[in-house]
């Protein structure tokens, strides 16, 4: 749709606003942004190739939506491409604060469709998906391409876009969370810097922490904890929660807190990049499916539920109640064809995985302090059973790790070889020692992977037998 024709003091205000991002944002788009949000809009002005690496929610989608109005406003034969790793991404998030920002600027834009917004032939904004790898040639004169959730974009459409560099004024606004020390977002700040104007937000650069220190927040009390200037922005209770969660040394502290790479400690299980991939990742559904089951005791953590089909992990539910058995088993009801349920049968486990047995649930008792299979390499059957799904993350066989609070935990366990060779996983005391807190939900994923060899149903009889899986004799 043709925009109205612009009064004259809109006219002057665009030449204001050329080469002011910054006034255009306030007096036009009528936002308030905040000091790193009108730091990253100016460097479009001074510098080609702007890429922020950020902590969660610092409002990069926000102010990549106003550097999107800015260029079409500045320029008058501007385009716009925006992208994300996901089409959810293109038209729901990014194009949705774009939608928004342009019906704030009441009557300066026309109005925008779902993920373009057109003023002229020549002047124009537009979302594209990353698996039009081909879309992005062709553009050329004044171009501005934002790539949101940058680290998620692959190699080939950052090498589609160094094409549409090699001519014209092309600028690039590449803005993530840098969650996986690899790829072409990470060599933006590293290998590939040249040319790149780089910036990092961490949260304690953002409004409601400035000021804070880690000590400070910690000791906040609860109503202090909600006194958030802007409550939009990663707020003071997350940041303390996560603390808590991940504690310092944690990757996701890093990246989601910190806005850093992750620097993975060499000792961990699990790298951060694998549970990245697994939860973007959708195995085809089949194969039988098999769950694994962490039990809590009352006043302890969690119990958690997940259920796997094939590769793909299906479900995931955590109760925090004293005693979860009706609810485990109202959820299990819902899966009548479980091949396998494998239950940690240790302190209340037991108990626990009886009643679920019981009700006709084919439940195996998993006792992880036992003696693993191949006990050369391994100290434990915890140890082999982990090593097992390490080995399943790394080749990529597993899909629909979505649960951020599991991928916290996975990303966060430790391992070492021992003076007789043996692997061994960090303990429950010495993970809690580094702050720590029991890893439920990754025992849960662990124990719906693991390979115990033929399903079997244990029965109280096979209960008293010395057996690796079962439980001994009581
Ligand atoms: N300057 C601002 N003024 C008003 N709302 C904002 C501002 N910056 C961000 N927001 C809002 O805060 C929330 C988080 O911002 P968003 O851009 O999605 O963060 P990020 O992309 O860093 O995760 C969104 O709802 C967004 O609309
Ligand atoms: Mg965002």
């Amino acid at each position: 749709m043709p925009s109205p024709p612009l009064t004259k003091n809109q006219i002057d205000g665009i030449k204001l606003c050329k080469r002011d991002p910054v006034a255009f944002a306030r007096t036009i788009l009528r936002e308030d942004l905040w000091t790193k949000q009108r730091e990253i809009l100016s460097s479009l002005v001074a510098h080609r190739r702007v890429a922020v690496k950020a902590c969660h929610a610092s409002g990069k989608t926000f102010v990549a939506a106003a550097a999107v109005l800015w260029w079409l406003a500045a320029n008058e034969d501007g385009i716009a491409i925006t992208t994300a790793p996901t089409w959810t991404q293109v038209k729901k998030i990014l194009w949705g604060e774009i939608r928004a920002t342009a019906q704030r600027a009441t009557g300066f834009f026309p109005d925008p469709n779902v993920v373009s917004l057109q003023i002229s032939p020549n002047r124009y904004a537009l979302g594209l998906a990353t698996n039009q790898g081909v879309n992005f040639q062709g553009f050329h004169g004044k171009v501005l391409i934002v790539m949101d959730e940058a680290p998620g974009i692959e190699g080939d459409i950052w090498e589609a876009i160094e094409g549409i560099r090699a001519g014209g004024d092309v600028r690039v606004l590449a803005l993530g969370n840098p969650v996986v020390g690899s790829g072409s977002f990470f060599d933006v700040f590293t290998s590939g810097r040249s040319g790149w104007h780089p910036m990092t937000i961490s949260a304690w650069d953002t409004p409601n922490l400035a000021g804070l220190t880690l000590e400070a927040l910690l000791a906040l009390g609860e109503d202090h904890l909600d006194r958030n200037p802007r409550p939009y922005l990663t707020t003071r209770r997350w940041v303390k929660e996560k603390y808590l969660e991940w504690g310092p040394n944690h990757p996701l502290w890093e990246s989601r807190v910190l806005g850093n790479f992750p620097k993975q400690a060499a000792d961990a299980l699990i790298s951060l990049a694998w549970c990245e991939a697994a939860s973007k990742r959708e195995i085809e559904l089949s194969g039988p499916e098999v769950a694994g089951l962490d039990i809590a005791g009352p006043g302890e953590d969690e119990t958690v539920l997940c259920i796997r089909k094939g590769g793909q992990i299906t479900k995931m539910k955590a109760w925090s109640t004293a005693d979860s058995r009706g609810e485990v088993l109202a959820e299990l009801r819902l899966h009548p064809n479980l091949e396998i349920l494998n239950g940690d049968t240790n302190g209340i486990g037991y108990n626990f995985l009886l009643h679920l047995a019981d009700k006709g649930i084919p439940v195996c008792h998993v006792n992880v302090g036992k003696t693993p299979r191949d006990q050369q390499k391994f100290a434990n059957l915890k140890a082999e059973l982990y090593w097992g799904l390490r080995m399943k993350m790394e080749a990529g066989e597993v899909g629909g790790l979505t649960d951020d609070v599991a991928i916290g935990q996975l990303a966060g366990i430790r391992y070492k070889i021992r003076s007789d060779g043996k692997t061994q996983i960090e303990t429950k005391d010495e993970a809690r020692a580094r702050g720590v807190k029991s890893p439920d939900r990754a025992e849960a994923v662990m124990l719906a992977f693991a390979e115990l060899g033929p399903p079997r149903n244990v029965s109280i009889e096979s209960l008293t037998k010395e057996s690796a899986f079962g439980r001994m004799s009581a």
